[in-house]
């Protein structure tokens, strides 16, 4: 199991299996990522992983039409489109 902490709902601190989509987790656990459509589309699930982002899989294609290099370089990704298999902090 990993642990995800929403910072920007408080701290909330959960807990999920490794290689988790973070919006599902966040969805199931009402982590509180703002999402629309759920398919790497509308960018609105847009939020930085602010501890942890070493134990994140690789950025996505789809995320790229998004999020500059800046903010991919300082730890934005889009959270539909992110899975973790280790313990992160993320904020939106
Ligand atoms: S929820 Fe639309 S891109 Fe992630």
């Amino acid at each position: 199991m990993v642990q995800i902490t929403f910072l920007s709902n408080g701290g909330k601190t959960v807990e999920a299996p490794a290689n988790s989509n973070l919006l599902r987790v966040s969805l199931r656990e009402q982590g509180g990522i703002p999402f629309k459509c759920g398919g790497g589309l509308c960018g609105t699930c847009k939020c930085k992983v602010e501890a942890g982002r070493e134990h994140t899989d690789d950025v996505k294609q789809k995320e790229r039409r998004h999020l500059s290099p800046e903010e991919l370089a300082s730890g934005y990704r889009m959270a539909c489109q992110t899975f973790v298999n280790g313990n992160v902090s993320v904020s939106w």
